[in-house]
């Protein structure tokens, strides 16, 4: 993740990244943090970078050409690097097989306290970018003529005014650091903290088990996980309910939506699993239908029974969205006449309706190594699957069989988390290595406390074979991935 900030003071975002752990994931090349100084491109023999604001009023504004020929420097450069490149081929769509990537500019923030808030779940969208361009405003603001042509976004770190953008910069930058693989010494310690699920954090104990006369929950030192996890669940909806009612309220609403959801479940899966994992918003309910949207800010979700339902649910659904995921036949027409999004993909859906872990036959199952990605990309697409494959890979969504210290088929998780991308290698076929790495993504899914699922298209008869023979439930209405189709038909 390459952080690229424009600003006056440098030294005050250099220093700033300087420290701890993100001194450490910069010498470990995680990030790169690169402060341009804005003042460098002014074109004023004084090196001035404000002039007094057209209309009168206190104080001095910084104007668009440095502002802009700083910008320009980072978005154009010629040393290999260029951002725009980067950006294009950022993948973070919740794909179904075949559903179009969408290209994105780079992104560049502008740090002001009238933009949108900054949460854990702005980190989380932002930590998926490769490139992110910050950009600090001083004195009054920044004329409003280079924002326009540059900024992509606006966010405030809170209802308070600073004396400029730089912390604010550094906020956001350590809270999405954390988020990028390996900055962190555990993946799990980014994953069950507070706001996950709109809950906070469960209390924590260290040694000594007495202290103060305090000993610490007895559960906590029982050893039994399952116990431990259900403590810690309670305890944070305890905390939660009393330090942030609000935060309670909406996850509270969350899990009546999913139980209600859980009502049929082979046609619900990929909304439910979505709300289990924190992977979607909910945007609003109805009855036992909803609507979602992905963390991804693209795939809108829709579960409903009748078209009715459906169009009621729309209406939260924005005129430009791109991808529309829902499982209502009527819906069609209406999403193509309004969005002009068509069906890309009619799938059944199968789901793991136990609780329990499946058997796995083959025990040699291990993360896919970013080295063997050639073989993933030539059995599975080709070349225009390699950067999804990569994502996949890279987030430890993706899993390789191994006989004989050779890869011998692999399987993955989807951005949008129904699980597939599954491959055997002809030496291998008819032996127990295809369900083995089946079965292994409804564990993974499981242990992660989803509800394991799997899309698959309405002719693929030999998939919803093995699926029905593994022991998933596959849902009698089929579910459609809706998006632009127009390039494949020019
Ligand atoms: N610049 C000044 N105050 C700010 C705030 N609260 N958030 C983001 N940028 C700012």
């Amino acid at each position: 993740m390459n952080f690229h900030v424009l600003t006056l003071f440098p030294e005050m975002i250099l220093e700033g990244c300087n420290n701890s752990i993100l001194k450490r994931a910069i010498e470990k090349e995680l990030l790169t943090v690169d402060a341009v100084n804005i003042r460098d491109f002014t074109l004023e023999k004084h090196g001035k970078v404000d002039d007094y604001t057209y209309g009168g009023g206190a104080g001095m504004l910084m104007q668009a050409q440095p502002v802009y020929d700083a910008w320009l420097h980072v978005t154009g450069n010629t040393d290999g690097n260029n951002i725009n490149d980067n950006a294009a081929v950022a993948n973070d769509v919740m794909k179904a097989d075949g559903a179009s990537e969408q290209k994105k500019k780079p992104r560049t923030i502008y740090m002001t306290p009238q933009g949108r808030v900054f949460t854990q779940e702005v980190a989380k969208e932002l930590a998926k970018e490769e490139d992110l361009i910050i950009l600090c405003g001083h004195y009054e603001g920044i004329d409003e003529r280079v924002l326009d042509e540059i900024v992509t976004d606006r966010i405030s770190i809170g209802d308070y005014v600073l004396t400029g953008g730089e912390l604010p910069a550094l906020v956001m930058i350590d809270a999405i650091s954390r988020l990028v693989p390996g900055v962190l010494g555990s993946e799990e310690s980014a994953q069950t903290e507070s706001f996950e699920n709109d809950l906070l954090e469960y209390p924590q104990y260290s040694r000594p088990e007495v202290w103060h006369g305090k000993a610490v929950p007895e559960v906590l030192l029982t050893g039994d996980h399952k116990k431990i996890e259900a403590w810690r669940r309670e305890a944070a909806k305890e905390r939660t309910k009393i330090w942030r009612p609000d935060l309670y309220e909406k996850y509270a609403e969350k899990e009546q939506t999913i139980k209600r959801l859980m009502k049929q479940k082979k046609e619900n899966a990929y909304l439910i699993d979505s709300l289990l994992k924190g992977k979607a918003k909910l945007l609003h309910t109805m009855g036992n239908a909803a609507v979602a949207l992905g963390i991804n800010g693209i795939t809108y979700m829709i579960c409903c029974e009748t078209k009715e339902e459906g169009e009621a649910l729309l209406a939260y659904v924005p005129k430009d969205a791109k991808v529309v995921l829902h499982n209502c036949a009527e819906l069609n027409d209406l999403i193509d006449e309004r969005y002009n999004l068509q069906v890309g993909d009619e799938c059944y859906q199968s789901v793991y309706t136990q609780h329990t872990a499946m058997p796995i036959a083959h025990k040699d199952i291990r993360p896919y190594p970013i080295s063997e990605i050639d073989y993933a990309v030539e059995n599975y697409g080709g070349e225009q699957e390699r950067e999804y494959l990569r994502d996949r890979i890279l987030k430890g969504e993706f899993f390789a069989a191994y006989e004989n210290d050779e890869i011998a088929g692999f399987c993955g998780v989807h951005a949008g988390g129904s699980l597939g991308l599954l491959y055997v290698d002809p030496k291998y076929r008819r032996t127990s290595i295809g369900s083995s790495l089946a079965s292994y993504l409804v564990n993974w899914s499981l242990e992660r406390g989803g509800l394991p699922y799997a899309h698959i298209r309405v002719k693929n008869i030999a998939s919803l074979k093995m699926q029905e023979k593994m022991g998933l439930y596959v849902g009698k209405r089929t579910i459609f991935w809706t998006y632009r189709k127009e390039k494949e038909e020019e």
